[in-house]
C-alpha cells in the first residue's frame, strides 16, 4: 500500500487537489485498460468535485461510474447520493446512460438489492467465483464517528468478507455498501475528509493503536494507492501517520 495524507488550506483547495488526483488516475485508467471505473461516495464534501469533473472534456464513454454506498430511498430521493452526483455532474455530461451503474434501491429488499448489484458487478468485471472487483478509483467520506461509504461502527457489515455489497446499517436505516474486501481491491482509494467536527475521529484512525471496529475507516488499506485528503480545519493538530 501506497499511503498519502495532505492538508489543503481549505475546501476549495481539497476540491482542487482531489480533482487533479482523481483526473490523473482516469487518464491512467483509460490509457492502460481503454476505459476508467469510478465509484462515488455520498455525502456533501465531494458534491463540489463532482460539479468539478462535470466541466472536464473527458472521453465519457470511457467512463464508467459506480456508487461505494447508497441509502435505500428511491432514486429521485434528496437523501439519494445517485441524485446527488447526477445533478451535480452526471446530468451534464454526455455520458451514455449504460455506463452509469447506480445501486438499485428499486429492489424487493435490500438484501436483494446488494445481491443484484454484486451480480452486476461480477459481470462487468467478469469475475470468478471469490474475485473482488478492482475499481479504478474509490471516493471514499468519513464520518464524524469513524465510518465510511456505509460501514458503521460495531455493525454486522464489517464482519463480510465473503460478499462484495451488503446491507449496511446507520442507526437502523438500511444502506447498500461495498464490503471492506471490494473497498481494498481499489487501484486508487482517495479520501476527502473536511471540517473540525472529523478530527477526533481522524486521530483515531491515525493513531497506530485504536479499535477498528469503533472506527471503520482504520480498515481501509487497500493494496493500491491510498490518499487522505483533509482540509485544515479536519486536519489541524492531527498527528500524521508515516507515509
Ligand atoms: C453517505 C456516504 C458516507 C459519507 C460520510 C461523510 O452515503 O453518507 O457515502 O460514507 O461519505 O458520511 O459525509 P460528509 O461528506 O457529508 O461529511
Amino acid at each position: 500500500m501506497h499511503k498519502k495524507v495532505e492538508v489543503l488550506p481549505d475546501l476549495a483547495a481539497l476540491v482542487q487537489r482531489s480533482l487533479e488526483l482523481t483526473l490523473a488516475q482516469m487518464h491512467n485508467a483509460i490509457q492502460a485498460r481503454g476505459l476508467c471505473t469510478i465509484a462515488l461516495s455520498g455525502g456533501s464534501t465531494p458534491k463540489p468535485l463532482y460539479e468539478a469533473i462535470a466541466a472536464q472534456a473527458l472521453p465519457w464513454e470511457k467512463v464508467h461510474v459506480f456508487w461505494g454506498d447508497e441509502r435505500y430511498v428511491p432514486p429521485d430521493s434528496p437523501d439519494s447520493n445517485q441524485r446527488m452526483a447526477r445533478q451535480a455532474w452526471l446530468d451534464k455530461v454526455e455520458i451514455p446512460a449504460e455506463n452509469i451503474h447506480p445501486m438499485p434501491t428499486n429492489a424487493a429488499d435490500p438484501t436483494d438489492a446488494a445481491l443484484q448489484y454484486e451480480t452486476h458487478l461480477k459481470e462487468f468485471f467478469q469475475l470468478k467465483s471469490g474475485e473482488f472487483p478492482a475499481l479504478d478509483v474509490n471516493l471514499l467520506g468519513m464520518g464524524d464517528d469513524g465510518h465510511t461509504a456505509s460501514l458503521f461502527p460495531h455493525t454486522a457489515a464489517l464482519q463480510i468478507c465473503d460478499r462484495i455489497v451488503t446491507v449496511g446499517n446507520k442507526d437502523g436505516q438500511p444502506r447498500i455498501t461495498f464490503t471492506l474486501p471490494t473497498i481494498n481491491q481499489a487501484r486508487c482509494t482517495i479520501f476527502l475528509v473536511s471540517g473540525a467536527n472529523k478530527q477526533a475521529a481522524l486521530a483515531q484512525v491515525f493513531a497506530s493503536v485504536a479499535d477498528d471496529y469503533t472506527y471503520p475507516a482504520r480498515f481501509v488499506q487497500p493494496q493500491g494507492e491510498l490518499w487522505w485528503l483533509l482540509d485544515r480545519a479536519a486536519g489541524q493538530g492531527l498527528q500524521l501517520p508515516e507515509e
